[in-house]
Parts: C-alpha cells; sequence; structure tokens
C-alpha cells in the first residue's frame, strides 16, 4: 500500500522526467538507431541481437512520453521512429509483430484515428496471423516450425484487432486457438510457465518443453511467465473468455507466490545461486500486467490486491538500485535488465521493453492516483 500518496505522485513524475532526459538524449545521439540492451550503460554497441523484436519499443517510449507532456517535440519523434518501422509490417519471419506495432501504431491510432494508421496494424496483424500452423494449431516462433513461445502472447492482440477490423472469422479463430494451445501445453498447473514448447512438424503432437533465456527447461523464466501474465490478460480483454482470464491469474499466483516481497524477480525462480540477483524488466513488464489485471478481474478482492502490488514493484523499481537517476553516465532509465544469460546478451544491463513497460506502468499510476482507469484500451481509441 502506498502510504504517502503525494510523494510517490512526485516520484512518478520525477522518473518521468528522467525517462525524457534520457530518451531526448538518446534520439538525439543516435538519430534512427533501435538500441536493443546496453553495454556498461551504453546504449550503442556491437552487440549481437539473437532476433529482432525490439524496433517498436524506442517509439513506444516517445508516444508514451508525447502523451505524459503533449509536447509535440515528442509528437514529432514518436511518428517518424513508427513510420521507420512500417515495412516491418510484411515481415512473416518473426512472431514479434505485436511487440513492433502495438507499442507504436496503435499509440498513435488512440491519438489520430486516421484508415492510414489502422490499415498498418491490419496487415502486421493479417501477416503474424499467417504463420498459424494448422498441424499442431499454433503460430510458430522464430526460431523453428516446431518451436512455440510462451512470449508470443504478447503478440496475439494485433491479429485479435486485425481480425475484428477485417471481419475475418478465420484470422479470429486462429489467434483465439493459439492462446488455447499454449494454455495447454506451456502453462502448468502450478500457474509457472514453460518458454518453450516443442512439436512434432509431422504430426503436430506435442513433444517436450525447452527454454533459451530460462534457467531449465522445467523452470519458469520470469519474463516468459509475465508476458503469460500480460498476453493472457489481453486475449481475455478481446474475447471475453474466462479461461484466458483464469490462466492470466493463475501465472500472476505464482509471480507473487515465488517473488520476494519488493516484487522484482530473478531470471528465473528455480536457478539455484544465480549471478545477478534481479531481473528488473521482469518486474516492469508484470506492474503494467499487474495494473492491467485489476481491471479485469471479477474478484474486487483480488483486483485491488494486483493493483496495490503493481505499485509495490514500481515503489521498488523507483528506488536508485533500479532508477538510473543517480547512476553517472548511464543512458539506459532502469538498471539491472536482462536479455540473454547464457548467451551473456545484456545481462545487468537497461533493455529496451523493460524501459518501455516501466514508462507504460508509470503513466498508468499515474491515471489511477488522477481518478482514472489505468489500463491500456486493448482496441485502439477505445
Ligand atoms: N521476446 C524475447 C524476450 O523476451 O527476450
Amino acid at each position: 500500500m502506498i502510504k504517502d500518496k503525494g510523494a510517490f505522485t512526485k516520484r512518478v513524475h520525477d522518473a518521468l522526467d528522467f525517462a525524457g532526459g534520457q530518451l531526448r538524449n538518446l534520439v538525439t545521439a543516435h538519430p534512427d538507431y533501435f538500441p536493443m540492451y546496453t553495454a556498461g550503460g551504453r546504449w550503442k554497441h556491437g552487440g549481437e541481437a539473437w532476433t529482432n523484436w525490439c524496433e517498436g519499443f524506442l517509439g513506444g517510449q516517445l508516444w508514451l512520453l508525447y502523451t505524459h507532456t503533449s509536447d509535440d517535440w515528442w509528437l514529432e519523434r514518436a511518428i517518424h521512429y513508427s513510420r521507420l518501422i512500417e515495412h516491418r509490417k510484411t515481415d512473416d519471419t518473426v512472431h514479434d509483430l505485436g511487440f513492433l506495432f502495438w507499442s507504436t501504431w496503435r499509440r498513435w491510432l488512440d491519438h489520430n484515428p486516421e484508415d492510414f494508421i489502422k490499415a498498418v496494424l491490419i496487415e502486421a496483424g493479417r501477416t503474424a496471423g499467417s504463420r498459424f500452423r494448422e498441424r499442431g494449431q499454433y503460430l510458430p516462433s522464430f526460431v523453428s516450425e516446431e518451436s512455440i513461445f510462451i512470449d508470443i502472447m504478447m503478440n496475439i492482440g494485433i491479429i485479435f484487432y486485425a481480425a475484428e477490423q477485417s471481419g475475418d472469422k478465420s484470422l479470429w479463430d486462429k489467434a483465439a486457438t493459439h492462446c488455447l494451445t499454449t494454455r495447454r501445453y506451456l502453462v502448468r498447473g502450478d500457474g509457472s510457465a514453460a518458454h518453450e514448447g516443442i512439436f512434432d512438424t509431422e504430426t503436430g503432437t506435442f513433444v517436450r518443453h525447452s527454454t533459451h533465456q530460462g534457467w531449465r527447461d522445467d523452470s519458469s523464466w520470469a519474463r516468459g511467465l509475465t508476458w503469460a501474465i500480460y498476453g493472457f490478460g489481453s486475449a481475455y480483454q478481446f474475447t471475453g473468455d474466462s479461461r484466458f482470464l483464469q490462466t492470466a491469474e493463475a501465472c500472476a499466483a505464482f509471480y507473487i507466490e515465488n517473488t520476494a516481497a519488493h516484487g522484482v524477480p530473478p531470471n528465473d525462480w528455480s536457478e539455484p545461486a544465480p549471478a545477478q540477483p534481479f531481473e528488473s524488466s521482469a518486474a516492469a513488464i508484470a506492474a503494467s500486467a499487474f495494473l492491467q489485471l485489476s481491471e479485469l478481474s471479477a474478484d474486487r478482492v483480488r483486483a485491488s490486491m494486483y493493483q496495490q502490488y503493481a505499485f509495490r514493484i514500481l515503489d521498488t523499481l523507483l528506488q536508485p538500485t533500479f532508477l538510473a537517476s543517480e547512476t553517472p553516465n548511464w543512458e539506459g532509465i532502469l538498471l539491472g535488465g536482462m536479455y540473454h544469460q547464457s548467451r551473456d546478451l545484456g545481462v545487468n544491463e537497461s533493455v529496451m521493453w523493460g524501459d518501455y513497460f516501466f514508462l507504460e506502468a508509470l503513466m498508468g499510476a499515474l491515471s489511477l492516483l488522477n481518478g482514472r482507469p489505468a489500463g491500456a484500451p486493448a482496441r485502439p481509441g477505445a
């Protein structure tokens, strides 16, 4: 529970001001550059990317700052960075078009309900849905046709949106079916989630669990679990199917039960003696996901608990251990994030999606403190 709302509100405003300064420096120093994770606190470096799923998170932060400040400086750059990724709307080689376009073009549509913006979102959603495999009934990950990731749950909202806007029932069914497949094979009975599922591409049958960024195939990678909380919540927002809300809440319960009171998890709860104690980007995603869940849960007591839990996470992330405002020469916003531990990419660094979801959650918290709903609407302009 936040005891002093005035002081907390000031800290949120200060953090958003700090974020504005960091982002202004980034887009001024490195125009048209899409960073993914820092190296030693610096955004520009030659480190490996593994996959290109992050190009929406910089534009997304620019949209959030425009929403917060109404300053046209941010608007111009938010539009520019959104346009820079438009060509990705036909990229069917990755499973990540929701990450790219929901953070940018959907926010643009919220501000400006023009048909050309809607058309880009619909095309990106159709491209994402075109990856659906009848054998196995899922949207495969970028890794291979046999692989499904928990992360893909964050990319089904744009498919539901495209299906709804174009009246395409078959596309809608693909998105809903992928969610049910993920629920059946990746989410376990205790609410934990496997990172990856491997299927037999000939028969479509499920073979085994696996992981890339977690500790073990049978453990729960923290960021993957937060993708599940948020993604199943979004699936429920679109469909009203209570199975998706139940899954989001089961994953939320696992997160709370297994995370220390401050609300920031390690990279994987099962890893013995992890080299880094925290994965702050998972906490930032969780804060946003819990705010969303607090507006979805039918149980008022649980809804209030989710909201308080989100505030608790943010209260922790606003401390200097995580907020980089007192760390000299650090270019990111949130310290202590992790991209890919086993590949040694972005370990104990700032990561673009961590900063994005942190800002989203801060904005949601501010809305609540001002007596308005927290969540981003499932449908643009709603
Ligand atoms: N979607 C990739 C990640 O969470 O690292």
